[in-house]
């Protein structure tokens, strides 16, 4: 663990009283590397209509989704997603594994309900100078554990803090529900946090949650209110449970009033903004959400076509696959509404 002073002191002497000033200026976590893994497989829209009553037509138009990726290996879970994630980042960074202080993964399909998916992941990348552990909140996750590491560097504690947004979704849905099997994939993406005194990285974190809204997106067995049991796998609890419509509801209004209530906390019109990134649900949510902040669709990050809903991954997928038309001093808006229900809008000044 590296120790770093949470503020940078900068000592004046003022000679006629020859008394000392200190000159304070906030550690703030900036974003130094991304990496991103999906797996190989893809199961399209055509491979759907073979498994479920639907159409590539129904699919495209309501969700936005063509195909997703599908970790089939057998014996591979969240944790195998991860590792190639966070050795691609690391790469970039041209660091190693015992350079990490704390590494965080935000998931619902840990691996196994415990050792975190976090502390298996470290294992298998022979990181062993850091604490790990997980974070629950959906398709939120990315941002609750973004805003916790931001948190941990900002304290000064903290030099190097990863944070991964991973899900093996393939685990938990029915392949014979049509309303869910179509919109989710598997996939993750990490970032790296580092300090940095110039006013760079995440600026500022809207968070909510409300846990009356569980009975429309949930698991109904598996935890200790239903233990699994044979009549749970039986009665297909262990599965993905979604009210569509319900959800849609919420999550339009709910991503979009988000995004704009941190633009309007922090001073931003549309043209200060380069980037949305949204959680990629379905693109009409991301869109009800562009439109609510003013912004043109040519600034929303765009890839729910190709991998579909990734949960805890699709943002920074989305920011792994943006990277190259990233710009240092860009506003960056990431967005996310999901299960909980839980949603939050973080704004990001990118670093590189
Ligand atoms: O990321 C976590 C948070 N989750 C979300 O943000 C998801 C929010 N919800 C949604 O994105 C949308 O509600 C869905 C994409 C899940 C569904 O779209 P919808 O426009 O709300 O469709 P619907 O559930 O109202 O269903 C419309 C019709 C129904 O038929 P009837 O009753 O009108 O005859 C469904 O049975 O479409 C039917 N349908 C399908 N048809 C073909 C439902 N699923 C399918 C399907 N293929 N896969």
């Amino acid at each position: 663990m590296g120790m770093y002073p949470s503020f940078s002191q900068v000592s004046i002497f003022s000679c006629p009283h020859r008394s000392i000033q200190l000159m304070r200026t906030k550690i703030t976590a900036a974003i130094t590397a991304i990496g991103a893994y999906v797996p190989e497989d893809r199961l399209t829209n055509a491979d759907l209509e073979k498994m479920v009553d639907t159409n590539d037509e129904w699919i495209r138009s309501r969700t936005g989704v063509s195909e997703r990726r599908i970790l089939r290996e057998p014996g591979k879970a969240t944790s195998d997603l991860v590792v190639p994630a966070v050795q691609r980042l690391l790469e970039k960074r041209g660091i190693g594994p015992d350079d990490i202080d704390c590494l965080i993964v935000a998931t619902v399909t840990p691996d196994m309900f415990f050792p975190s998916t976090a502390n298996l992941a470290c294992a298998k990348l022979g990181i062993r100078n850091a604490w790990s552990f997980d974070i629950l909140a959906a398709c939120s996750g990315f941002l609750y554990a973004l805003t916790t590491g931001a948190a941990l560097v900002e304290s000064g504690r903290y030099r190097r803090v990863v944070v991964v947004g991973a899900d093996k979704m393939s685990s938990i849905v029915d392949y014979s529900d049509r309303t869910t099997c179509i919109l989710f994939g598997d996939g993750a993406g990490a970032v790296l946090l580092e300090p940095n005194i110039e006013g760079y990285g995440v600026l500022d974190s809207i968070l909510k949650s409300d846990g009356s809204g569980a009975k429309h997106l949930h698991m109904k067995a598996g935890g200790s209110l239903r233990p699994p049991s044979i009549e749970t796998v039986t009665n297909k609890e262990h599965y993905i449970y979604q009210e569509g419509q319900a959800v849609f509801k919420f999550a339009v209004t709910g991503m979009a009033d988000v995004a704009y209530e941190l633009m309007q906390r922090n001073g931003l019109e549309a043209e200060d903004i380069a980037w949305l990134v949204p959680h990629q649900a379905n693109k009409r949510i991301i869109d009800a959400t562009a439109n609510r902040m003013g912004l043109s669709h040519d600034k929303v990050m765009l890839n729910i076509e190709h991998y579909g809903n990734t949960t805890a991954a699709t943002i920074p997928l989305c920011l792994w696959d943006y990277r190259k038309q990233l710009n240092k001093g860009d506003n960056i808006v990431l967005a996310a509404f999901g299960g909980g229900f839980t949603w939050g809008a973080t704004w990001v000044k990118w670093e590189y």
